[in-house]
């Protein structure tokens, strides 16, 4: 039997009446196999799976409790509800939580913002974890994973620690459609943040997305590559091989910049510096270090390699910011 029906009822089954406080952290994720192109955009539906790593300690922690009315507060300071992270994060809170009490909501990302990674993933991955225990609805993970794929897509896979699938599904409720975390571990396995620029972003990755999706004519070849990596990547996984993990890792992220590149107008995220850091890159592996990249809906750069390799890497690249995947606490811990 699928668990979709169980995953149906518990959801359904959720009180909001009465809120405690708590306290829940989520950690980042980077996709090796990479999300891009929705078949539902209400509930965020994917058109292929995706398969990624989370990032150890770096993530959000939030923190939910009753209060007179609602207020928001991130990093300590509190948050215009006009704007519009304040509304995304309401509109969430009311379709996750239909009928809850005032809450004061207040959150923290514990990712360096000088890593220029963004935050949406954890942040609705933490934010789902702290409304579990505030309500007390210890629901499954898998149907926490489906609420926060309702925030932001690649929050569903925010929701383990290591190597985390996420499985398209087929049903039009989207109840199929969450993380599942891979038993693998890869102690060794690094990821290394390196910044290409600092700036805005000119596009947001859910607009690109939609209009990568619309206007380019290589996006018909995506469903089809994603298939193949996925299957290649869980068994570079399996034989703890770097050079094949990295290999896909890239070819995932380059072809998702392919598509974007033939989108009309062209979606171009690469700075300067990120195509210099991506040469940097495939030299040091030419001359032996087993370093490769991805890069996600922005100019910055993700090295993968491993822990034997780290101190090469971080002389090539002294901005370097090293995380272990394996380091800090299961996600839902204080
Ligand atoms: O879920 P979103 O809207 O943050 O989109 C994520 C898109 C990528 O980061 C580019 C790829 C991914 O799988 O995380």
């Amino acid at each position: 039997m699928s668990a979709s029906p169980s995953l149906a009822s518990a959801l359904a089954g959720r009180s909001c009446a009465e809120a405690r406080a708590a306290t829940a952290f989520a950690p980042a994720n980077i996709a090796l196999v990479k999300y891009w192109g929705k078949r539902e955009a209400r509930l965020n539906l994917p058109r292929t799976g995706s398969l990624s790593l989370s990032l150890g300690t770096l993530g959000t922690t939030t923190s939910v409790e009753p209060a007179a009315q609602d207020s928001l507060a991130l990093g300590g300071e509190p948050v215009d509800p006009a704007s519009g992270f304040a509304k995304r994060l309401w509109a969430f809170v009311d379709e996750a939580a239909p009928g809850r009490p005032p809450l004061a909501v207040a959150t923290e990302n514990t990712i360096p913002t000088a890593a220029g990674l963004a935050s949406s993933a954890s942040g609705f991955a933490a934010l789902v974890l702290a409304l579990d225990r505030a309500f007390g609805w210890r629901l499954p993970r898998a149907a926490l994973s489906v609420l926060a794929r309702q925030g932001s897509g690649s929050a569903c896979r925010s929701l383990w620690r290591g190597f985390v699938a996420w499985r398209a599904g087929t049903r039009d409720d989207g109840l199929d459609s969450h993380g599942e975390p891979l038993e693998a571990r890869w102690p060794e396995l690094r990821i290394g943040l390196l910044l290409a620029d600092t700036g805005p972003k000119a596009v947001g990755s859910r607009e690109a997305m939609n209009h990568t999706v619309a206007t380019s004519p290589l996006y018909a070849a995506w469903p089809a590559a994603v298939e193949g990596h996925l299957r290649e990547i869980r068994s570079a996984i399996a034989a703890q091989d770097v050079h094949h993990l990295g290999r896909v890792a890239e070819a995932s992220a380059l072809t998702m910049h392919a598509t974007m590149l033939a989108a009309d107008p062209a979606v171009v995220y690469w700075r300067p510096e990120s195509v210099r850091l991506i040469h940097e890159v495939r030299r040091l592996r030419e001359d032996g270090l087993p370093v490769y990249l991805t890069m996600d809906a922005g100019p910055n750069l993700k090295l993968l390699y491993e822990a034997a390799s780290e101190p090469a890497v971080q002389s090539a690249f002294p901005g370097l910011t090293p995380v272990d995947p394996w380091s800090g606490p299961e996600p839902g811990e204080d």
